[in-house]
Parts: structure tokens; C-alpha cells; sequence
């Protein structure tokens, strides 16, 4: 007898798709900086959260450092590879400028640098409060510098920001769907001492 796909359920009811998106996306989405603030108020609100925890909750603490190294790397990944490289074609000739770039990827190369060293203490460890909230701290410095900065020379700048926003939430949905292959291996090599 042929059991060649006697098809309980062959069709799928294929062409019925989510006609709903036109509106809200399209008609008015965040622009590139609107969602890169965005990101930083909330992984600021993480370190703020963080102080005021119990610091003996060595499982409440390592959910929410993991939560905000996550976000901070998803976060950075989306300014080097989108937001950065199109300011710095938007910049050709002012060396400040590029300057004020190169400044900003050095602190992320250090940030990164602290997730690592953060991530290699126990939450019960007695260094573990002092690593994030160092890095809490140098990310508020980072993002102070960015916003006035580099976002403020942006809007002046000729750039598409809401085309990079598009660009960008696509790129995040990537980013989260496989964050384990994109980007753990790449930051567990870094160490600072
Ligand atoms: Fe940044
Ligand atoms: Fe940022």
C-alpha cells in the first residue's frame, strides 16, 4: 500500500498573510538616533536597577548583568556596523569628526573589553559589584559623549536617519534571532586583565 504523503495536512493555508503592516510601520518609524536613545535609557535603567538591588541575590544580579552586557552588545554591534561607517562617509573631510569616531569605537573596544572581565567573576564573587558598576559608569560617560556629541553633529549631517533606523531594526532582529553564534564567540576572546 503506498503511503507516499497521504496528506493529513498537505496544505498549509498558505496565502494568508499578515496584511498589517503598512500603517504603523510606514508612516511614522523612529529614526536611527531615536532608537539608539532608546537603547541607552534602557540599559542605563539596568544599571540603575542594579545598584539599588540586593546584592546578595547572586541570581536576581547575574539575570540582570547578562540582560545588560546582552543589550550593550547588540547595541554596540548596531552603531559599528550601521550607524558609525554611514556617519563616517557622511563626514568625508572633517578630521574632528572622524576623530570624534575613532574615540567612540576605542570606548567600545573597552566596554566590551569590561563585559568580558565582568563575565568571568562569580556573582558571588567580592569584584563583581565593583566590574559592572565600573562599566555601568564608563558606558554613562560613553553615551553622554555620544549624545551630545555624535548625535549632534548627525542631524547636521546629510543622512538618510530614518532609512538607517529601518536598517537598524532589521539588523537588531537578525542580531537577536541568532545572538549566540553572532556575537558570544567573538567577545569571549577579549580579556582585559
Ligand atoms: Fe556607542
Ligand atoms: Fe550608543
Amino acid at each position: 500500500m503506498a503511503r507516499i504523503g497521504s496528506g493529513t495536512d498537505t496544505r498549509t493555508i498558505g496565502s494568508r498573510q499578515p496584511a498589517r503592516r503598512s500603517r504603523s510601520t510606514l508612516r511614522r518609524s523612529k529614526d536611527v538616533l531615536a532608537l539608539l536613545q532608546e537603547d541607552h535609557k534602557r540599559v542605563q535603567k539596568m544599571f540603575r536597577q542594579f545598584q539599588k538591588m540586593d546584592h546578595t541575590d547572586v541570581d536576581g544580579m547575574n539575570a540582570l548583568v547578562e540582560a545588560a552586557c546582552s543589550e550593550l552588545e547588540v547595541h554596540t554591534k548596531l552603531e559599528e556596523e550601521l550607524f558609525y561607517p554611514a556617519l563616517r562617509e557622511a563626514f568625508t573631510d572633517e578630521e574632528e569628526q572622524m576623530e570624534m569616531l575613532e574615540e567612540a569605537q576605542i570606548e567600545h573596544d573597552t566596554a566590551k573589553g569590561l563585559i568580558v572581565s565582568v563575565r568571568a567573576l562569580q556573582p558571588g564573587e567580592a569584584r563583581y559589584v565593583a566590574a559592572f558598576t565600573v562599566l555601568g559608569e564608563y558606558v554613562k560617560h560613553h553615551i553622554e559623549e555620544e549624545e551630545s556629541q555624535i548625535f549632534k553633529q548627525a542631524k547636521k549631517a546629510k543622512l538618510d536617519l530614518q532609512g538607517l533606523g529601518e536598517e537598524l531594526k532589521e539588523r537588531r532582529r537578525q542580531l537577536m534571532d541568532g545572538q549566540e553564534e553572532d556575537i558570544g564567540d567573538g567577545a569571549a576572546d577579549q580579556r582585559i586583565r
